[in-house]
C-alpha cells in the first residue's frame, strides 16, 4: 500500500501532492498561512516574507518551499508572528497607507494582516514618500501611494493577460511600479477592467473607478471575518 505523503503544520497532519508547496498544501487543508505576494493562480514570487514558517528548524517561505514527507512546520509560533508584525510595520511606513480614506478598507489584505498580528503602533518613522496617483484611465485608478511592490499585477498582466502592462523600475528604496506605455500613463496602456491584473492587488493601489463603495465600510470581507479565518481575496 502506498504511503500517504504528509507534513505536520502546528501539529496538524496535512496530506500533500507531488510538486505542491507548503502554502498550497496548507491552503488545500484549510490552514491559513499569511501572504501578500502569493496568489494561487500565479507563479510564486517569495518577496514579501509574510509567509515565512519554520520547517524542520529552518525559516523558509511557505510559498516557494516544496512540501516534503514528514516536514515539521510551525506557522503560528510567537517569534514567527513577531517577524510578520515587523514586516508589516515596515510596509506601513514605506508607503502612504491612510486606511480610513482608502476605498479598499475592510477588503485590504495588508490592513487585515495588521489586525491579525495585532499591529498597534507604527514602530518605525514614516518615510512619507512623494508618490503620485494615475487617474488617466477612464475605468481604472492607480494610486502609487498604496503599492507594496508585491508584483501580483505585474505577473498577472504578463503571464495571464499576456499584456505586460507593468514593470518594476530602479532598485532598493527607489524601486517602484511603472506602467509600460509611451507616456507611462495607464490611459496609454492596454489594461482593461476585466484583466486578471485588476483582480489580484491585495491593497487599494489598483481600483476600478466604476464600483467604489458598493459595499459599505463595516460590511466588507474582513469587517465580518478576520483574514486568518476566511479566504483572502485570492481570485
Ligand atoms: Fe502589488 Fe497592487 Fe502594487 Fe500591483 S499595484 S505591485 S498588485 S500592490
Ligand atoms: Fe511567500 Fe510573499 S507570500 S514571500
Amino acid at each position: 500500500m502506498a504511503e500517504t505523503a504528509e507534513i505536520f503544520i502546528d501539529g496538524q497532519r496535512v496530506a500533500f501532492q507531488a510538486e505542491q508547496t507548503i502554502m498550497m498544501a496548507a491552503h488545500a487543508a484549510g490552514i491559513y498561512i499569511p501572504h501578500l505576494c502569493h496568489h494561487p493562480e500565479l507563479k510564486p514570487h517569495g518577496s514579501c516574507r509574510l509567509c515565512v514558517v519554520e520547517v524542520n528548524g529552518r525559516k523558509l517561505s511557505a510559498c516557494t518551499t516544496l512540501a516534503q514527507q514528514g516536514q515539521i512546520i510551525h506557522n503560528q509560533r510567537a517569534d514567527l508572528i513577531a517577524s510578520r508584525r515587523c514586516v508589516l510595520q515596515l510596509l506601513f511606513v514605506e508607503g502612504n497607507h491612510v486606511c480610513p480614506a482608502c476605498e479598499k478598507s475592510g477588503d485590504c489584505q495588508l490592513q487585515a494582516l495588521a489586525y491579525a498580528v495585532e499591529m498597534i503602533s507604527p514602530r518605525f518613522a514614516h518615510f512619507y514618500p512623494q508618490r503620485t496617483v494615475d487617474a488617466s484611465h477612464p475605468d481604472i485608478l492607480l494610486d502609487y501611494n498604496r503599492c507594496i511592490l508585491c508584483e501580483l499585477c505585474l505577473r498577472a498582466s504578463r503571464d495571464v493577460d499576456h499584456k505586460n502592462v507593468f514593470s518594476l523600475q530602479q532598485r532598493g528604496d527607489k524601486t517602484h511600479l511603472s506602467v509600460n506605455s509611451a507616456s507611462g500613463q495607464l490611459a496609454d496602456s492596454t489594461l482593461a477592467l476585466g484583466d486578471k491584473a485588476m483582480q489580484v492587488c491585495p491593497v487599494g493601489a489598483l481600483l476600478s473607478k466604476q464600483t467604489a463603495y458598493q459595499t459599505p465600510i463595516g460590511a466588507r470581507l474582513y469587517d465580518q471575518k478576520p483574514i486568518a479565518q476566511g479566504e483572502a481575496h485570492d481570485g
